[in-house]
């Protein structure tokens, strides 16, 4: 059975991404592509259904993104939105120019047409997200307004027997209430489509065309023991068994029994069909690091020497045709791929793999689908939920987490402090899905008394911050009693350690992570 697709052309909107899992929400598959794909390879795909976005142009200015005007004699619905619904009744004989104010935010929205497939079930009187200068002035032939603002006489627009629709707000925003039940019944209703798009159907479908790809070729994947490479595997597993070869460096700045999970999960004891190398690197990783105190160089070593052990690995392995990635949707996206061409992730995790060790190709079954798909699939193939829920943990590992000189004694100290801080964190019950919270070491030593001794020991820092986005951040508010018993149990358990520090700093001024 052919899957349903809807197609987002992608106009410059600052919400393509919000448009797209709206519609995945309806259990419906989508892919954003650059306005500039041709018409051919549209209908190529057999899309359903299309929808243009936004973007901040003028229709009236020649230089302007545009498309084919044939989009909209292909038989196939289409939703224009903002700058997508201006460019349709620009194209199709109506006129847009600019208003005398601009309508911005939340914006009471009346519906005039009932009966409009996207207005079924939305009050006459309901709320949209506006964000526009110019406005439809003239509707196009065939076309009927079907809702208005106060400064917008056409918020929506229709051509019902052409199956064309429009709306100058933002349905894809939760500004808009209504707007994802708009965007379900353009899918559904107009377009036609099951809503049967879900991780067992992925499966299904990529099982076939990743054996199609690889052949009898081997695939090489770098296995982190993060929520995208894991998953990757687990996928790959079942396509092609063991021509997967996983690798999993171990740098010795992984958290206190990451190595072991990892190899308990894809390791030979584990449940996956593939062949797993584990490669311990430590002592490599800490003779390389030794006496090196600041951050950047830190950071270099560590990409470089993976690559390096990474290198080293494939090379024993003999002939290897493809290299896996766990690129993800919005990895594809920020990087300006769009659809096509293998892109080497940029921000891959420890400096990114080399492009030149003579792979005939990359493969990135994870490229269209978004984070929390990710961890439905990984959940679909079997991976314990520990690991597809787990805290986001930098490619250098605790490198980033200890201050000055890296040495094994001060890892032992800060996976030790970690494990007590996370333990802790679970049992207070606090959500760490909204942030990162974890121990780091400073570079600072202090005096104390222990017993009858005089001290001279570390200090080391809990970080607990709340983010959506990992650009900006601020302290959690943790109990402290959870603190105080953290101090506690680090302090009198944790040797090398005679002060435990809470830090308050939000970012900015200060980074996540404390290097
Ligand atoms: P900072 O400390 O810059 O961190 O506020 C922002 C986010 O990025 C993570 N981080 C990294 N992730 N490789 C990664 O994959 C790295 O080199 C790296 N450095 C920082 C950090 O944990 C936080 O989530």
């Amino acid at each position: 059975m052919e899957r349903d697709t809807i197609l987002i052309l992608d106009f410059g909107g600052q919400y393509k991404q919000l448009i797209a899992r709206r519609v995945r929400e309806c259990q419906v598959y989508c892919e954003i592509l650059p306005y500039t794909t041709a018409l051919e390879e549209l209908k190529s795909r057999d899309p359903k259904g299309i929808i243009l976005t936004g973007g901040p142009s003028s229709v009236y200015d020649p230089a302007s993104p545009t498309c084919d005007s044939a989009l909209f004699s292909l038989g196939v619905p289409v939703l224009g939105i903002c700058y997508g619904s201006q460019l349709m009744a620009h194209l199709l004989g109506g006129r847009v120019q600019p208003a005398s104010v601009s309508e911005y935010g939340r914006t009471e929205l009346t519906v005039d047409a009932a009966d409009s497939a996207l207005f079924t079930d939305v009050p006459e009187s309901t709320v949209c997200w506006m964000s526009h200068t110019d406005r439809i002035t003239a509707l196009p032939d065939g076309f009927r307004a079907t809702a208005h603002t106060a400064d917008c006489p056409v918020a929506a627009m229709e051509d019902a027997d052409r199956r064309l629709y429009a709306t100058q707000f933002h349905p894809e925003v939760e500004h808009t209430p209504q707007g994802a039940d708009m965007l379900r019944r353009f899918v559904r209703d107009v377009c036609g489509c099951r809503g049967d798009w879900h991780m067992a159907s992925f499966v299904e479908e990529q099982i076939p065309v990743l054996r199609e790809r690889v052949g009898k070729g081997r695939v090489l994947l770098a296995l982190s023991g993060g929520v995208d490479s894991s998953v990757t595997a687990a996928l790959l597993s079942r396509a092609v068994g063991k021509q997967l070869i996983c690798v999993f460096v171990d740098h010795g700045l992984m958290r206190k029994n990451e190595g072991a999970q990892v190899r308990s999960i894809f390791g030979p004891e584990g449940g996956f069909d593939l062949n797993y190398v584990h490669v311990d690197a430590k002592d490599r990783f800490y003779a390389a690091l030794q006496g090196v105190s600041e951050p950047e160089q830190k950071r270099r070593i560590i990409g470089e020497q993976f690559i390096r052990v990474f290198e080293e690995t494939a090379r024993s392995l003999g002939t290897v045709e493809y290299l896996a990635q766990g690129t993800i949707y919005p990895d594809v996206v920020e990087s300006g791929a769009g659809s096509g061409g293998a892109t080497i992730k940029s921000h891959h995790n420890v400096g990114g793999l080399p492009k030149d060790m003579g792979f005939r190709g990359i493969v990135e079954p994870l490229r269209m689908l978004f984070k929390d798909e990710v961890r439905a699939l990984g959940t679909e193939l079997g991976l314990p939920q520990g690991l597809l829920y787990r805290q986001p943990f930098p490619g250098p590992g605790l490198g980033v987490r200890i201050m000055g000189a890296i040495t094994p004694d001060k890892v032992r100290i800060v996976q030790e402090a970690d494990a007590i801080f996370q333990e802790e964190l679970r049992h207070f019950g606090i959500d760490t899905g909204r942030g990162q919270f974890f121990a780091a070491l400073t570079d600072m030593r202090s005096v104390g008394v222990m017993g009858d001794h005089r001290t001279y020991d570390c200090a080391v820092v809990l970080r607990a911050v709340l983010t959506s986005d990992f650009m900006t951040a601020t302290a959690a508010r943790l109990p402290y009693e959870l603190l105080e018993t953290a101090m506690n149990r680090i302090v009198n358990t944790v040797p090398g350690v005679n002060r435990v520090l809470y830090d308050l700093t939000s970012k900015p001024p200060a980074t996540i992570e404390l290097e």
